[in-house]
């Protein structure tokens, strides 16, 4: 043990510790020299704390106090006394008191910073992962994976109430397509064998649902090799759980469940369950994405009606080619959208690769402006259908579905973020459910699953899945979160002839099936009961929770956009010698 151990911390000194003498252990945080007398602010995980070694200091004190920096690391002894009147910080959970250390020793010493650590947001990212041992003591990163504590404390004491068992599943697995690229492991005493590390536990939940399990989840670790952004790491934690003999509702209502204890432990809010639930259809419809931010309205509306009637002949080409012209209303925005706010926005339309964006102002005598001309005849009609109100604003976009979709979506998010109508502090929880179970893979002009090849067609689609895979609907959900996509899961296929069809439709023949998921066929033809499961993308609730805009900020040690740790430098060059052992051959570098 090391002399001067801790009998109190810096959080929990206050007011009704006067005359207390404590020992401190913790960080110099702050140091202000005032002619000779020296404010030192020590912190440690739970506060703050202010020292001053004055003229009563011993000369000891005094010549240790003289050097500190910042950072340094030291042992204090003092007693708490109260701080003069003039001097009483209310912003301080410690503000009103202070300690005169009697004894000080350094117990580690610091070099200059690389970065200040009051201020985290203004530091550069990689310098703050370079150096994340520092930035994990700043305020921000504590509270952040406080938070994050906090949560998977709140969320295993739910789910433990649910009757869910928490097991682990391997890390080095059989490769199983989950849609992104697998990270592989050579295997030394297996020459020429990979293992694959998991892009999430999905095949062993089921075998575990297989096996009697009947709940289970797991804080998983995924790993995908895909590119990283705010939202994506290669390396992320799922709340993964999977239930046996449910249904596709019995999985939300635990989801709901969850989500709303979280909320209420930690944010002290009461989020109102169950969460609204739309088609995939409705939301592409409504939305133009199936992550739609719904703390505000500006529904997209089908304008097609308007322009078969209309003489505006690019959108009527539109229409004629198969396409689709969608607005959105623009609640009071006729004023403070200029023409060159209005030609700010078109461009992010055009990013999204539509050719323009049309537009008309709503006055009391009807619409105005843009492409208002071309609609005269049904201003009336127009402004009925969009309920507008003069003032207000008409966007239109006419173009190939998709990107007429995909760039009004944009728009809206913009225009809802523009005009304000994000409240603060607001959690707008919906799920979308529905979804196709297929799509069409347009390169190779083949059939891949949309969510995961182990999900189950809807009933009534399980005798036309090979007649037009393009409709067949299956109980997948996935739930959103303030636009942002934070779980996803669906009900499994649990008997064997049915998991054989789908795999056969995604270019799995009997054989190949076989070879690849044999133990899965295996699993499901020994009596395996019906399951269904979902994953949180925990990261992306953390994300949400703490209000930040990436993942990287909720994670202890996360990978750079690049892929890169800077503090480890991984991924990193290995030597000749274990490439040998491992069979690879040598690679340029
Ligand atoms: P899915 O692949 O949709 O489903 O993942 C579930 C949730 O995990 C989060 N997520 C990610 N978070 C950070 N970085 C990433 N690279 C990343 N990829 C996904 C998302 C997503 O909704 N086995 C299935 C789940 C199931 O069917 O039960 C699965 O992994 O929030």
């Amino acid at each position: 043990m090391f002399e001067l151990k801790r009998t109190a911390n810096c959080g929990q000194l206050g007011i009704e510790d006067m005359g207390r003498t404590v020992t401190l252990n913790g960080w110099v945080h702050r140091i202000r020299n005032h002619g000779g007398i020296y404010f030192i602010n020590l912190r440690d995980r739970y506060g703050n704390v202010q020292l001053v070694v004055d003229e009563q200091a011993s000369s000891e004190v005094r010549a240790i106090g003289e050097k500190l920096k910042m950072e340094f690391c030291i042992a204090v002894r003092g007693t708490v006394r109260p701080r003069p009147q003039n001097m009483v910080n209310k912003d301080m959970q410690s503000g009103a008191i202070e300690l005169a250390p009697t004894k000080l020793k350094v117990l580690n010493s610091c070099p200059p910073l690389p970065f200040v650590l009051d201020g985290e947001d203004e530091a550069n990212e990689n310098l703050r992962l370079q150096y994340r041992y520092l930035d994990l003591r700043t305020q921000g990163m504590q509270q952040r994976l406080k938070l994050r504590h906090e949560c998977t404390w709140a969320l295993r004491k739910y789910l433990n109430e649910c009757a869910f068992w928490e097991i682990e599943t391997p890390t080095l697995i059989r490769s199983t397509p989950e849609g992104a690229r697998d990270y592989l492991v050579p295997s030394r005493i297996n020459p020429g064998h990979f293992y694959a590390l998991p892009q999430s536990p999905q095949l062993y939940k089921q075998i575990l649902m297989a096996g009697g399990i009947d709940r289970y989840y797991q804080l998983a670790r995924c790993y995908r090799d895909e590119d990283a952004r705010g939202d994506r790491q290669p390396e992320f934690t799922q709340v993964d759980l999977e239930m046996s003999f449910v249904g596709r509702d019995d999985v939300l209502t635990v989801a709901e469940g969850m989500m709303a204890r979280i909320f209420k432990e930690i944010l002290d809010i009461k989020i109102p369950i169950p969460f609204k639930r739309l088609s995939w259809q409705e939301t592409m419809e409504n939305y133009g994405t199936d992550k739609p931010d719904l703390r505000f309205g500006l529904e997209f509306t089908d304008f097609s009606p308007f322009v078969a009637s209309s003489n505006f002949s690019m959108f009527k080409k539109v229409l004629h080619s198969g396409g689709t012209v969608k607005a959105i209303l623009a609640p009071g925005a006729a004023m403070s959208y200029s023409r060159k706010k209005i030609a700010e926005t078109e461009e992010v339309a055009k990013s999204q690769g539509a050719e323009g964006l049309a537009w008309m102002r709503v006055s009391n005598e009807g619409l105005e402006g843009g492409v208002s001309k071309f609609f005269t005849g049904q201003a009336s009609k127009i402004i009925t259908e969009l309920e507008a109100e003069a003032g207000d604003l008409i966007l239109i976009i006419g173009a190939d579905r998709e990107i007429t979709l995909r760039s009004l979506c944009e728009i809206r998010n913009r225009v809802g973020s523009n005009l304000g109508l994000i409240e603060a502090n607001s959690y707008s929880f919906c799920w979308i459910i529905d979804f196709p179970l297929f799509e069409k893979n347009p390169e190779s002009d083949t059939w891949k699953a949309t969510h995961h090849i182990f999900s189950k067609p809807q009933d009534k689609f399980l005798d036309r899945i090979e007649d037009n895979p393009g409709e067949v609907i299956g109980d997948l959900y996935d739930l959103v979160l303030n636009g942002n996509e934070i779980a996803s899961g669906s009900v499994r296929i649990h008997e064997v002839e049915l998991q054989k069809r789908v795999l056969k439709l995604l270019g799995f023949p009997e054989a190949q099936a076989r070879k690849r998921f044999g133990f899965l066929l295996d699993a499901l033809s020994y009596g395996a009961p019906p399951h269904a499961g979902i994953a949180i993308g925990f990261d992306r609730l953390m994300m949400i929770i703490a209000q930040k805009n990436t993942i990287r900020e909720v994670i202890a040690f996360p990978k750079n956009t690049q892929g890169i740790s800077p503090m480890d430098r991984s991924p990193s060059t290995i030597d000749e010698n274990q490439l040998t052992e491992l069979y690879l051959s040598s690679m340029p570098h």
